[in-house]
């Protein structure tokens, strides 16, 4: 029945927003219903980079667990478990660096791009190097065939499949080489027109109540062109049409809101208020389904327990295939 193993993760950056759920977590809910899934927290990844300040790492997974059932990851359907109860990933991580060459981590081209961004943290450090390495023993722990993730981290998809195709060569076949699961999804902007991101502020998050999320889109960046009510609009460039987009059915954008904007017909208040009238009713049962999870002390550890027995039978006996290989 099911169409292979599927397996994606995500660093522990706490409460989600409307990014992450039109960028993976619906996805993710639509793949759990024909795939064996695995999902995860990344909780050593976030380490890599933020090694120096680790208190909200806990907090923050919390959060993102809560968000993520509520955003429909189904625990009779996948697996969700966190990466740090998972000491058979370190195992395997260790056991990877003996036969990954260097010159592999150096050249990719994420390694490069965040040490030069990133330059307010120390990043020459070994396990930020590794974190390739680290993804690779994630995926490959699990034999999944498919990895659900975004253009940016496709890089180290490939040289997962690398680091596969060299242990099979030097031990034998043990490991499937993933493939990427590139999904189109839709542009999500933030409020103030920018990429949705916690950093900028812009974003509306999962937690956000109908209230919240009404105050938020109100006052939204539209179309800088359109100064007065007169003016007309230009859909294509204006951030609230790309929510439309996500929220409102095409018969209505494209005979109400898209000529209503180019004609100066409808104002931009009423065109939000339009937005609003589907934005909400799609939101509200993930906040309530949030609202109500929260209220449950010890949820999250009841879950992320359960995911890690259901994650070790995999990945316990992909380990003890992989020591035998390598006859250690
Ligand atoms: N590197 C991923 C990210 O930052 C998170 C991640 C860690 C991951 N291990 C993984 C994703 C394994 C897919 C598979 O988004
Ligand atoms: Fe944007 Fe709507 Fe205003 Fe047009 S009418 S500029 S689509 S908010």
């Amino acid at each position: 029945m099911s169409k292979g193993r599927v397996l994606s993760g995500m660093r522990p950056t706490g409460r989600l927003h409307l990014g992450h759920l039109f960028g993976a977590l619906e996805n993710w809910s639509r793949l759990q219903e024909e795939y064996e899934c695995y999902f995860f927290v990344a909780d050593w990844h976030a380490l890599t980079t933020e090694y120096e300040e680790t208190k909200d790492i806990r907090e923050n997974t919390r959060e993102m667990v809560l968000d993520m059932l509520a955003a429909g990851i189904d625990t009779s359907k996948a697996t969700l478990f966190l990466q740090s109860r998972l000491h058979e990933h370190a195992e395997l991580h260790l056991l990877l660096s003996m036969i990954t060459p260097v010159p592999w981590l150096e050249r990719n081209p994420t390694y490069k791009e965040q040490q030069q961004e990133l330059t307010t943290k120390d990043l020459s450090t070994y396990g930020f190097l590794g974190y390739p390495v680290l993804m690779a023993s994630d995926i490959l722990i699990y034999k999944a065939n498919y990895v659900p993730v975004g253009i940016d981290q496709v890089p180290h998809l490939e040289l997962a499949r690398e680091i596969a195709r060299r242990f099979n060569h030097l031990y034998g076949e043990v490991f499937v080489e993933p493939k990427a699961l590139l999904t189109a999804f839709a542009k999500v902007p933030g409020t103030d027109g920018r990429k949705m991101s916690k950093s900028y502020g812009n974003a509306i998050y999962l937690t956000d109540s109908p209230e919240q999320v009404t105050a938020k889109v109100k006052p939204m960046v539209t179309d800088p062109a359109r100064v007065r009510r007169s003016d007309p609009g230009n859909p294509d460039v204006c951030p609230v049409f790309d929510l439309h987009k996500i929220f409102t059915p095409k018969g209505e954008r494209d005979a109400i809101i898209d000529p209503g904007c180019r004609t100066a017909g409808i104002g931009c208040l009423d065109c939000k208020g339009i937005l609003l009238n589907h934005m909400l009713p799609a939101l509200r049962p993930i906040y309530e389904r949030r609202r109500d999870l929260a209220t449950r002390p010890s949820i999250v550890q009841e879950e992320l327990e359960d995911g890690y027995f259901r994650a070790k039978k995999v990945a316990g006996e992909t380990l003890a295939e992989v020591k035998e290989a390598m006859q250690i």
